[in-house]
C-alpha cells in the first residue's frame, strides 16, 4: 500500500533509518540497563536494583514508540540483535560490569549521547525532510532521556 501523507518517498527512508538507528542505541541501553539491574551489589542494592527497573521499563516503552513509528512511516522496523549491535551510537560494553557508581556514571554518559544525537536527529527531520511528526516524537523522546539523565546524574551527588 502507499504511503500518502505528504513526505516525498525519500524523505520517509531517510527518517525511518534515522528511527532504526535510534532503535538500536535504545535496544543496546535497555540491555545494559538491565544487566546492570541484575548485577549491581553494593550497600544500595535494593534502591539501584528498583531504580534500574524504572528505567529500562521506559526505555522499553520507547523501543516500541519508535519501532512503531518506522512502521506508520511505511519502513520496516529493525528487530535483530545483530543489526542493532553494529548500528548503535552506544557502546554495549559487553562481560565488564563495572562498579555501582560505574554503572551510573555509564549509563549516564549512554543517555546524554543520545540526548546529543536526538537533538541534531530533529533538525535533520524536521528541517531537511519536513516531517513535524518525528520531530515532535523525538522531542518528547529527548526530554524523556534528560529526565532519566537528571535522577542518574543525582545518584552521583
Ligand atoms: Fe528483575
Amino acid at each position: 500500500m502507499k504511503v500518502n501523507i505528504g513526505l516525498k518517498d525519500a524523505a520517509r527512508t531517510s527518517v525511518v533509518k534515522i528511527l532504526n538507528t535510534l532503535l538500536a542505541d535504545e535496544f543496546v541501553l535497555y540491555a545494559k540497563t538491565r544487566r546492570f539491574h541484575w548485577n549491581v551489589v553494593g550497600p544500595h542494592f535494593g534502591e539501584l536494583h528498583r531504580f534500574f527497573e524504572s528505567q529500562y521499563e521506559a526505555i522499553d516503552e520507547h523501543i516500541d514508540e519508535i519501532a512503531e513509528r518506522a512502521r506508520a512511516l511505511g519502513g520496516v522496523a529493525t528487530g535483530s540483535l545483530k543489526e542493532f549491535l553494529a548500528a548503535s551510537r552506544i557502546e554495549e560494553q559487553a562481560g565488564r560490569n563495572p562498579d555501582a557508581r560505574g554503572m551510573i556514571e555509564a549509563l549516564l554518559a549512554d543517555h546524554e549521547a543520545i540526548i546529543r544525537a536526538l537533538r541534531e536527529d530533529i533538525e535533520v527531520v524536521d528541517g531537511k525532510f519536513g516531517d513535524a511528526g518525528t520531530g515532535d516524537f523525538l522531542t518528547g523522546l529527548l526530554e524523556q532521556h534528560e529526565k532519566m539523565a537528571w535522577m542518574l546524574r543525582a545518584n552521583l551527588g
